[in-house]
């Protein structure tokens, strides 16, 4: 395969922020008195902030009105902003920089697929907004993860065919999305998905543009 692009999901793949989502939304369970614990995060994580909300009230069989739905949602919000005020560059997870830079250097295009309303912030927050020709995240799409649009959104706002570029997860619903839109995919940092990636790697160090040329 001769990579033209590729699309990067935010939490877990680029920045260690998958554990705040995880303790804000363990202390939203708790004021429900829902049992929530790291499996059960498997299953949410990739997923938007309403989706995961409702997964987390099926786990403990409660029915929210619109109205609570719309308060514990912008509760979680507030309890992982303040968690990530101080949020910097050395939040990068490994490899992330030097594949970024490699990247450019070789005229490779690149965005990110992320269903997170807070992914420009965050990126911002880590100075690597420039990096990306593409961003889509949870303000773009109508339909989010596991459905492909973020990514196809990602590979029409690249100009490339989705066989040309190279997706990277660290969510089963991110996996499944990216594979549903007919592009390769990169498990990074979740050996559980090592089954159904094209790819499985620790972080994204060990991945070597020169492979694929
Ligand atoms: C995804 C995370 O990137 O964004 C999820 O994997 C999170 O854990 C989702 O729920 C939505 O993020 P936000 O910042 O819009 O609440
Ligand atoms: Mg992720």
């Amino acid at each position: 395969m001769k990579i033209k692009g590729l699309i990067f999901d935010l939490d877990g793949v680029i920045v260690s922020t998958e554990i705040n989502h995880f303790d804000a939304w363990s202390a939203i369970a708790e004021q429900l008195s829902i049992e929530f614990n790291e499996a059960d995060n498997e299953k949410i994580k990739g997923l938007s902030r309403s989706d995961s909300l409702d997964v987390i009230c099926d786990l403990g069989s409660i029915q929210l009105t619109y109205y609570e739905k719309l308060e514990y949602l912008e509760l979680k919000n507030k309890m992982y902003l303040d968690s990530i005020q101080s949020l910097n560059k050395d939040d990068l997870l490994p490899g992330v920089l030097h594949l970024l830079k490699q990247a450019k250097k070789k005229d490779l295009k690149l965005a990110l697929g992320s269903s997170s309303k807070n992914a420009k912030y965050i990126l911002q927050k880590l100075f690597i907004t420039d990096y990306f020709d593409v961003i889509i995240d949870g303000n773009d799409v109508e339909s989010p993860k596991p459905d492909p649009e973020v990514f196809l959104k990602g590979a029409e706002g690249m100009g490339l065919n989705v066989e040309d570029i190279v997706v990277f997860e660290d969510a089963e619903s991110g996996i499944l999305a990216a594979q549903t839109g007919g592009f390769y995919t990169v498990a990074v940092g979740n050996r559980k998905l090592k089954n159904c990636a094209d790819e499985c790697i620790d972080h994204l160090g060990e991945f070597l543009l020169k492979n694929y040329e």
